[in-house]
């Protein structure tokens, strides 16, 4: 039996223009999903997943993708879950060069599906990591991000950046851009996370996003800039922690978050111009800047799911916990360790 973690993340900045080829900073947060991989002697894979945000469910079912589970689940929630644990064993069967090969697989998650954390991205990861080390053939990180964005990009039918598949599987704060993708040094931010309880259509709002970016030259504009802001915003990590430094990981001087914050602040109003905000994003956005918070914004693909906000004091936090629309809030630590071993 082996078992693997990987964290889910926030956007600091640049989701949706990462599609389109400008810079993205997404940070790993201490939220994990656990997967187990036991092999099995038949071609068969068994999914039992707890805790996804919807009933557990469990399903047996043969070698074939194309096999649907007959389960007692919403459709939409199993077919999302299962396709992405689907994708994961395909990979690793693909990496070890063992198409046959069956498992036990069992995920638990304390990220919410679809909610702009990153939850697919760490079964993906956690998953492949998982079953290759259980059939012996363990990848470099490099490969399994690599695998890991293959099975997204798969999923979401093209609609994939390797932004959240790369954050997870490294941990800490990245840099995405095309394919270019680099850890990057930084301190320690401290996030707030607002969370709705439901979750976007990631599919939809990228598509969405595309046809405004066709359309319409100021859409096209909009990307760039936001494109522009991520730009800004590294320079500032960098000067904050050049590459290497010893004090990646400190604690932000305030200048920083004030910065750091506005420019959150101006990604929020570009996404939602882009019209993947939502009111009850807006409405937690709205209601952390006016506990103080250095800056909001959405995080992920939007349309539903969480926001995040830069507060080192309590005030954000518990002002969400007490705003209508917001379900959960809670402080995410950044996740300096990406994927791990929890047993080989
Ligand atoms: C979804 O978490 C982030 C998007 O930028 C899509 C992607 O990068 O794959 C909306």
């Amino acid at each position: 039996m082996t078992v693997c973690e990987a964290p889910g993340k926030v956007y600091l900045f640049g989701e949706h223009a990462v599609v389109y080829g400008e810079p993205a900073v997404p940070a790993a947060i201490e939220r994990r999903a656990t997967v187990t991989a036991e092999p099995r002697s038949d071609d068969h894979v068994r999914v039992e997943a707890e805790d996804l945000s919807l009933d557990g469910f469990t399903v047996e079912y043969t070698g074939g993708t194309g096999d649907r589970p007959d389960v007692d689940v919403p459709t939409p929630l199993v077919e999302a879950a299962m396709g992405y644990v689907d994708a994961a064993v395909e990979q690793a069967r693909d990496a070890a060069d063992a198409p046959d090969a069956g498992f036990d697989i069992t995920v638990e998650s304390d990220i919410p599906l679809g909610a702009g954390l990153g939850s697919s991205a760490a079964v993906v990861v956690a998953g492949i990591d998982a079953a290759t080390r259980a059939l012996g053939e363990p990848l470099d990180r490099r490969e399994l991000a690599d695998r890991a964005y293959r099975a997204e990009y798969e999923v979401q039918d093209g609609q994939a950046s390797r932004a959240d598949t790369f954050c997870s599987t490294m941990g800490g704060a990245v840099r995405v851009e095309g394919d270019d993708c680099e850890r990057i040094e930084a301190p320690n931010l401290p996030f707030v996370v607002g969370f709705d309880g439901g979750a976007g259509d990631t599919g939809e709002l990228v598509a969405g996003v595309g046809e405004l970016r066709e359309e319409y030259e100021f859409a096209a504009d909009t990307v760039e800039s936001i494109g522009d802001l991520v730009r800004t915003g590294e320079a500032l990590l960098e000067d904050a922690v050049p590459a290497g430094d010893a004090a990646a990981g400190a604690e932000p001087s305030p200048e920083l978050l004030a910065e750091l914050g506005e420019l959150m602040d101006f990604n929020h109003g570009l996404l939602a111009a882009l019209g993947v905000s939502a009111r009850s994003l807006d409405a937690m956005v709205w209601a952390a800047r006016d506990a103080g918070a250095h800056g909001a914004k959405l995080t992920g693909a939007g349309g539903g799911g969480c926001i995040v906000a830069l507060d080192a004091s309590d005030a954000t936090e518990t002002a969400l916990s007490f705003t209508q629309g917001c379900e959960e809030a809670f402080r995410a630590e950044l996740a300096t360790e990406g994927v791990r071993v929890v047993e080989p």
